[in-house]
């Protein structure tokens, strides 16, 4: 049957309702890594733009941006590097706090995972307010990085985050709302 692959990956993510508070719509991608076909079209789509050329680093934010990142840097040939929730890392970091839909946090990366001119695609499965997107690539640009691209598989646009990387020279692709 013909499905666009907009429509596949929609229907593979779940939605919970006030989670992890009240008023929050969360949309859980677990059911997306759990569909094979859905998983793999997904990591292919993200990527697309990067056939055939160069990427040296790809940064995924903890925790969901792992499992895609990890998948995502195979397919370029490229390095990963985590982004982790502070306290996490055993070598030195640069930190930095940020807000996101539902709270606050720091997040932070080993100062000598980046060199600088490395071409960085920075992933994630969802983008929000951004502010979790924003504060990585600003972690990533003050060790050198030049970001490629932040990639998410959902966009939540009524919430503004592609506005917020757009503003500071970020390229963002995404693939459902
Ligand atoms: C979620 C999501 C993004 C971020 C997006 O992560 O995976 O990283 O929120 O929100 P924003 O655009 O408003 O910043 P979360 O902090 O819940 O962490 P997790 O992946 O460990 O569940
Ligand atoms: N991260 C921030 N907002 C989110 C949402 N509504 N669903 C899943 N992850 C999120």
């Amino acid at each position: 049957t013909e499905q666009t692959i907009q429509d596949e990956l929609i229907s593979s993510i779940r939605t919970i309702k006030d989670y992890p508070s009240e008023g929050i719509l969360f949309r859980d991608i677990t059911t997306l890594l759990g569909d094979a076909r859905a998983f793999r079209r997904a990591v292919d789509a993200l990527v697309q733009p990067w056939a055939g050329s160069k990427v040296d680093q790809v940064a995924g934010i903890e925790a969901r941006g792992f499992i895609l990142g990890g998948a995502v840097a195979h397919q370029v040939s490229s390095g990963f590097v985590p982004i982790r929730k502070k306290g996490k890392l055993p070598h030195e970091t640069v930190r930095i706090a940020y807000s996101l839909e539902y709270g606050l946090d720091e997040m932070e990366m080993h100062k000598d995972a980046i060199r600088p001119g490395d071409r960085v695609i920075v992933v994630d499965d969802l983008i929000a307010t951004g502010g979790t997107a924003e504060a990585a690539c600003k972690l990533l640009r003050s060790m050198g990085a030049n970001i490629e691209a932040a990639v998410f598989i959902v966009d939540l646009p009524d919430l503004g985050g592609r506005g917020k990387l757009e503003a500071m020279n970020v390229s963002v692709r995404t693939l459902v709302e």
